[in-house]
């Protein structure tokens, strides 16, 4: 199954990303978990010490690895990797799951992204899957990764919301593009649904059926946020909702 993780700035993606890459593992999951955002925080979610983090090597400087072995002349799809090639040098291992980060952030105005998302989408097609195995992308925000086609290759797109018209607005041009691409499975996640009135809010919003779960508001998260060591803490405190979405998520996307 490959799954990716959009929605507008700050609604929880990363948490999101972080806690379902943790639930699928616990259940036997090989999760291969890729910070797809160049302003990337995966790995502190995920509780990866950040000496650690800060050596692993950037995943799109496998491409040029690649062009040169093939001088020039092939491409990455050709190659059509298991998740167990992709090379253990560029990934952090954390059980069953497989951390890896596309890029670096750059300079400001120095240049594009263009070269991850390209690669990255390369890779998303050409990742071969097993039953057991999941590609989870936590994706920059907003919908530049959609209207560039990096994550059209995924089997279901989920986009987080939280309880305000900006995050709604930013999911309803997600399932737009999703459709235009044709990702078989779109799906919504609230989070930060701090009271009913705001659960009524996006379930007024949404077709039932695009709803895979709320995630209440949690001051715990909020408060453990900042430290690597107490993401246990968080998985704590979201885990009666994240399970139920992990379970739906499995209802409806099981068998990609
Ligand atoms: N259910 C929740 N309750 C309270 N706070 C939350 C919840 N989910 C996430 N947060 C907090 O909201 C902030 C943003 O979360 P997160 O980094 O996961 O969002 P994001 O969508 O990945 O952001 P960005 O667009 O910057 O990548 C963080 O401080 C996080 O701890
Ligand atoms: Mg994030």
């Amino acid at each position: 199954m490959k799954i990716a993780i959009s929605g507008k700035g700050g609604v929880g993606k990363t948490t999101v990303t972080a806690n379902l890459s943790r639930l699928f593992a616990q259940n036997d999951y090989q999760v291969f978990a890729v910070d797809a955002d160049p302003d990337a925080n995966l790995a502190t979610a995920l509780g990866i010490p950040e000496e650690d983090a800060k050596e692993l090597k950037p995943l799109v400087e496998l491409e040029d690895i690649i062009e040169g072995k093939n001088s020039g002349g092939g491409s990455f799809v050709s190659l059509t990797p298991t998740v167990d090639d992709v090379l253990d040098d560029y990934s952090y291992k954390l059980g069953n799951i497989k951390f890896v980060r596309m890029g670096a952030a750059k300079q400001g105005g120095s240049e594009c992204y263009c070269k991850e998302n390209s690669f990255l989408r390369s890779l998303i097609e050409s990742l071969l899957i097993d039953k057991k195995e999941v590609v989870i992308l936590d994706m920059g925000a907003g919908i530049e990764h959609l209207s560039r086609g990096t994550a059209k290759d995924v089997d279901c797109l989920i986009v987080i919301v939280e309880p305000s018209q900006v995050s709604i607005e930013t999911a309803d041009k997600v399932k737009k593009m999703a459709a235009d691409l044709g990702i078989p499975i779109f799906k919504v996640i609230a989070n930060k649904v701090y009271d009913e009135e705001a659960k009524d809010f996006i379930v007024n919003y949404f077709h039932a059926e695009d709803i895979l779960g709320f995630i209440p508001f949690s001051q715990e998260v909020i408060t453990s946020a900042m430290d690597r060591k107490q993401q246990d803490k968080i998985s704590q405190a979201l885990r009666p909702s994240m399970k139920d979405i992990y379970n739906n998520l499995l209802r409806e996307a099981g068998d990609k």
